[in-house]
């Protein structure tokens, strides 16, 4: 012990990638439990800028191990091309264990998210379109082919084939795409398997052995809770279990091993592609934090969608994830507003809704309940300590604070790993 999960409390893109590099320097091992490079994680430090998106966000550390858990899905050649990026910077990437029961995401995944996406038309859902739902899907079907299939090539041939046989007749009749060749398939594919088979470990078992021997496991959550599966605001979610119970699942220790959850959410919110976002500003606000936080997709590229703080979504995340304590970053975005709005519940329908409504169309058609905060206008970013916030700023966090009824424990006021407020966290206790 211990055990702690950091994830994202919104759409992703919380600063994750930031808080994880961090607080990750106290832990033996940084685990990621879902997901795939769908993510986008920004560590940011001195001179080194880091857009990671497989490997976890403790990288920079020398004396931690990266780990990729078996919840999450693996393109080889993204991740051996972030491999051979942080090796060319100098960080060395020989610790990164793989779990065997990861699967991987094939060429034919790439095709189908497009394909699906471009059906789905008007309607689509916005995906990153790196091949993510497709293998899930495969996962969930028990056709999926796993990171440990790259140990024996005559089993990896067989499965590459006998799925080509099903994906080939999808691609050119349902999508009208180009037929993929199995040899040429089974012929990169051996190639990833050169570079990937060393690192393939029982992650589960060597995870169950280090908590005995009380190292501290720190599993990154990637995405964000309104994108999970189940609790996100379906059918506009990403294909895995975001929140804190998968880290449970995706890493293979039990949930009596989790002793802290830390939600990271930002000052206001964002999301990217498709799907209700009730607080969402369509006006010269909406693009001002979007120009202030820089707000472009880290792995698309991709204009974030840019709306006021919805604390009736974190209010949710902390119930859904069973937070214990509340990171909030960006908050030196808001001092360029005079005034700043806070929803604090939803009305639909002559009802208030003070936690996510149940039912897709009343969230849909939720109209925000706001209050309005007074703003500080002055430069935060060099705050180190709570009491040097500016009284307003300590205000809005405190307001926070009470409507999410979680402890706000580390505040970020700028991008850079030191602009950062410790004001309650105690991975220790
Ligand atoms: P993640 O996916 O949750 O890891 O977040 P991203 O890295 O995709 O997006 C967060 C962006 O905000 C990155 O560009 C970070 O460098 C940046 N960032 C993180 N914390 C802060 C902060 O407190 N202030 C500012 N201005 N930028 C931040
Ligand atoms: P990080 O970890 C923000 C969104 C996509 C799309 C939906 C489904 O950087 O916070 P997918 O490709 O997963 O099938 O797309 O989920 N999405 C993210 N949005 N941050 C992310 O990751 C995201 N990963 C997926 O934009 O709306
Ligand atoms: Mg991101």
């Amino acid at each position: 012990m211990p055990g702690i999960v950091l994830l994202g409390a919104q759409w992703g893109d919380e600063g994750k990638g930031k808080i994880t590099d961090l607080i990750a320097d106290d832990f033996d091992f940084v685990v990621r439990y879902q997901g795939g490079n769908n993510a986008g994680h920004t560590v940011i430090h001195g001179d080194t800028h880091l857009a990671l998106h497989l490997i976890p966000s403790g990288i920079m550390y020398p004396h931690i191990t990266p780990l990729i858990g078996n919840g999450c899905v693996i393109d080889p050649k993204v991740l051996i091309g972030e491999m051979d990026k942080l090796e060319a910077g100098g960080i060395s990437t020989e610790r990164l264990l793989i779990s065997g029961n990861a699967h991987l995401i094939m060429p034919w995944h790439l095709l189908l998210d497009a394909g699906s996406e471009r059906k789905l038309g008007q309607n689509e859902i916005g995906t990153t379109r790196r091949g993510i739902g497709p293998a899930y899907q495969d996962k969930a079907a028990r056709t999926g082919i796993r990171v440990q299939d790259l140990l024996d090539a005559h089993i990896l041939k067989l499965k590459i084939e006998t799925a080509l046989v099903e994906k080939n007749e999808l691609l050119t009749k349902i999508y009208r795409i180009d037929p993929l060749d199995p040899v040429e398939v089974y012929r990169d594919f051996q190639r990833f398997a050169d570079r990937i088979v060393p690192h393939i470990c029982e992650s589960s078992q060597l995870l169950n052995a280090a908590l005995r021997d009380n190292q501290w496991v720190l599993f990154e959550g990637a995405q964000g809770t309104l994108l999970d599966l189940d609790h996100g605001t379906y059918p506009f979610v990403t294909s895995s279990s975001c929140t804190a119970g998968g880290a449970a699942i995706g890493s293979g220790v039990g949930p009596t091993q989790i002793n802290k959850v830390l939600g990271i959410a930002k000052a206001y919110i964002t999301r990217v592609g498709s799907g209700p976002f009730p607080t969402e500003l369509f006006d010269k606000t909406g693009q001002l934090l979007g120009e202030v936080g820089a707000e472009f997709g880290t792995t698309t590229g991709r204009a974030r969608r840019c709306g006021w703080y919805d604390a009736v979504i974190v209010r949710y995340a902390a119930e859904v994830n069973g937070l214990t304590d509340l990171c909030i970053t960006k908050l030196d975005v808001l001092s360029c507003l005079d005034t700043i709005k806070v929803c604090v519940a939803y009305e639909h329908d002559g009802r208030r809704y003070t936690t996510v409504p149940g039912s897709q169309s009343a969230f849909h058609h939720a109209t925000p309940i706001y209050e309005e905060l007074p703003g500080w206008q002055t430069d935060i970013s060099a705050c180190r300590s709570y009491y040097e916030l500016p009284r307003e700023a300590r205000d809005y966090i405190d307001f926070i604070e009470n409507l999410a009824d979680v402890p706000v424990s580390i505040i970020a006021v700028g991008p850079e790993r030191t602009q950062t407020i410790m004001r309650r966290w105690k991975p220790r206790s």
